[in-house]
């Protein structure tokens, strides 16, 4: 009964108190606006979950910008549909579907094998895709939903992205990987011999868990890249509490007020997207200062457990364990 009340019941209480605290935070807090950021014609990016909610903001902006932007997603229609919207804003723009599940690795292998087969640059790697409070359930290697699709899957992304990412990036002009994260991160319980939650499953727990790895990942891949001099950054982005089908799998009750509290207090998509877009485009930020974890468009510190160095390295590990990398 008490673990129980520990493993299940605690998260969602955490997850809840945590959630208006951010809320009463953003309320009482100026919302970052993106400042003008410079054209990005000859530049491709790659954003994970683009045809909907915050991902589809960052695409549009990156192609108003005149990017080259490939929507990656596993809904098809829901791409198309993305890109007929964005060409009835700017009629010109480049951008692209290309199926992505990151809930399997044969799919990611794919979608990499694909884009490199076409040999573009990456200049801008947004991984953006999330799901949140789903019901129990593995993805088709067998890993929990969250900690397969929101932290594996793109860890093996962008693994496999690395190559073009360096040779995109130069000394005055970082290719940037751009971790989209969340505050829930702080409140994630990381157990290096249950990643999968195979000893009690909490959806809230599970997502929080997903979102600390991908943390931990980001701030590992930064150590990486600084230490083999590569003109690549990586960071982190809390993108606030936003109105978007993110909380769709919330306990229907909660899910009614939610949707109310959303529509007028939730920052909108596009203000959600203002801080992935000023970390994946300030010049600002270029020569390798796009790192860290940033929210509200500012870098922010964050739990203490995330910039242990051992932790991260353990984690990376067993990641590629998982992942069966060398
Ligand atoms: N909204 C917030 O308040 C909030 C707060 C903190 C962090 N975030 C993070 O922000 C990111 C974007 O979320 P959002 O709020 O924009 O939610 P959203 O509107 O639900 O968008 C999520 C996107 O991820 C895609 N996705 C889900 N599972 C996928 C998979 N297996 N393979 C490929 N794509 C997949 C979704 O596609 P489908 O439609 O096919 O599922 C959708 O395009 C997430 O990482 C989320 O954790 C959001």
């Amino acid at each position: 009964m008490f673990t129980f009340f520990r493993c299940c019941i605690l998260p969602a209480i955490k997850l809840y108190w945590l959630g208006f605290r951010v809320l009463l935070g953003q309320l009482l807090s100026k919302t970052f606006k993106l400042p003008d950021m410079p054209k990005q014609e000859g530049k491709v990016a790659i954003v994970t979950g683009g045809g909907k909610g915050i991902g589809f903001e960052v695409t549009l902006h990156l192609a108003g910008l005149g990017a080259h932007v490939i929507i990656g997603g596993r809904d098809e229609q829901q791409g198309l549909d993305a890109i007929a919207r964005i060409r009835e804003v700017y009629r010109e723009a480049k951008v692209e579907f290309q199926t992505l599940d990151l809930g399997s690795l044969q799919s990611v292998r794919h979608f990499v094998q694909s884009f490199k087969k076409r040999h573009l640059p990456l200049n801008i790697l947004v991984n953006n895709a999330g799901i949140m409070l789903a019901p129990e359930g593995r993805t088709e290697d067998g890993f929990e939903k969250h900690f397969g699709v929101n932290y594996l899957g793109h860890f093996l992304l962008t693994w496999l992205l690395l190559d073009n990412l360096k040779q995109s990036g130069t000394s005055d002009c970082f290719s940037r990987v751009v971790n989209v994260s969340s505050s829930a991160h702080c409140i994630g319980d990381l157990k290096l011999s249950d990643l999968n939650s195979c000893e009690y499953y909490s959806a809230h727990a599970a997502y929080c868990r997903s979102k600390l790895a991908l943390l931990l990942f980001s701030l590992q891949l930064q150590r990486v890249l600084r230490a083999g001099g590569a003109p690549v950054s990586s960071c982190a982005v809390d993108p606030g509490m936003v109105h978007t089908a993110l909380y769709q799998h919330m306990w229907a009750p909660l899910r009614l007020a939610q949707g109310v509290i959303a529509q007028l207090l939730f920052w909108t998509p596009k203000e959600g997207a203002a801080t992935v877009l000023y970390t994946s485009l300030s010049p600002a930020l270029e020569g390798g200062r796009a790192e860290d974890y940033w929210a509200n468009g500012r870098r922010q510190m964050t739990s203490p457990v995330t910039s242990d160095p051992q932790l991260q390295l353990s984690l990376w590990e067993t990641s590629m364990q998982l992942l069966g990398l060398q």
